[in-house]
């Protein structure tokens, strides 16, 4: 996408894994407290290119230090495969085959393929890719943009994992879905998890766009280990495409 946008000036509190602080703590739970005591501010301002994400306007920053925190995690006990649990349990075929859209540095796509998954990571930031081959070179890894990517093949799951919905460049978020959804087979089913936050993507319009693109509505939970959504800052949401009668 070559047009140019002027972005909207803003200042918000991150922290180092990458998540913007609130879902930092609500989907990683308390172990990563942490992330509290270490809160900057990331400005986002001026121009910015239709191709250039939210997320890669910091990538600078981020691409080096992500692991990092996973890593800390770990450390502290804390289980960071919340994702993957979520995934492994939809149990949609044998092998289940997963498109991890926004896969970064890998860390959803290589705890799936450890357990026995067939999985193909997708990512635009190259920096973020490069440390998931490095991790993980017998994997499939394809440098694309989720809105406009075409992998010539269909899913059971496409898991949008870590906010990926609220760092595609502003404007993008339907076509994403849409994109995404022309990636599923039959009966397969879009699970993204994202934080909910004021002038940010909402759920009525996540729905809307699901909807759009023929995906059927299919649960909706606060956390990866399915705590009930009662109207929270984060949501996991599962919508299927429907399966010919
Ligand atoms: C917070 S990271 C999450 C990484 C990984 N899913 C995880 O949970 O560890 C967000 C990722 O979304 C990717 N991303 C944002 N917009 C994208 C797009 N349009 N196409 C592909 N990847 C995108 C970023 O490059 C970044 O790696």
């Amino acid at each position: 996408m070559a047009s140019w946008r002027l972005i909207t000036i803003a200042a918000q509190f991150a922290c180092e894994c990458g998540d913007w602080a609130a879902i930092c703590r609500a989907s990683h739970g308390s172990g990563c407290g942490g992330c509290g005591e270490r809160l900057v501010i990331v400005v986002q301002s001026g121009l910015m290119s239709g191709d250039v994400t939210r997320w890669s306007s910091n990538a600078g920053r981020w691409a080096g230090s992500y692991d990092d925190r996973w890593a800390q995690l770990i450390a502290q006990g804390d289980n960071i495969h919340g994702e993957a649990d979520f995934v492994e349990s939809l149990r949609l075929a044998a092998p289940m085959t997963v498109l991890d859209a926004g896969c970064g540095t890998g860390r959803v796509a290589i705890e799936l393929a450890r357990r026995g998954l067939t999985v193909v990571g997708v990512d635009l930031d190259a920096a973020m890719l490069q440390q998931a081959r490095d991790k993980a070179p017998h994997l499939e890894w394809i440098h694309g943009d989720v809105v406009d990517v075409d992998l010539g093949r269909r899913f059971n799951v496409v898991v949008l994992a870590g906010n990926v919905m609220i760092f595609l460049a502003p404007g993008t978020e339907a076509a994403a879905v849409a994109n995404m959804a022309s990636h599923l087979e039959p009966g397969g089913v879009l699970v993204a998890g994202f934080q909910l936050r004021a002038g940010g993507l909402d759920l009525a319009d996540y729905d809307r766009y699901a909807a759009q693109c023929g995906l059927t509505f299919a649960g909706r939970w606060a956390t990866w280990d399915r705590q009930p959504f009662v109207g929270g800052s984060y949501a996991v949401s599962v919508h299927r495409l429907a399966s010919p009668a």
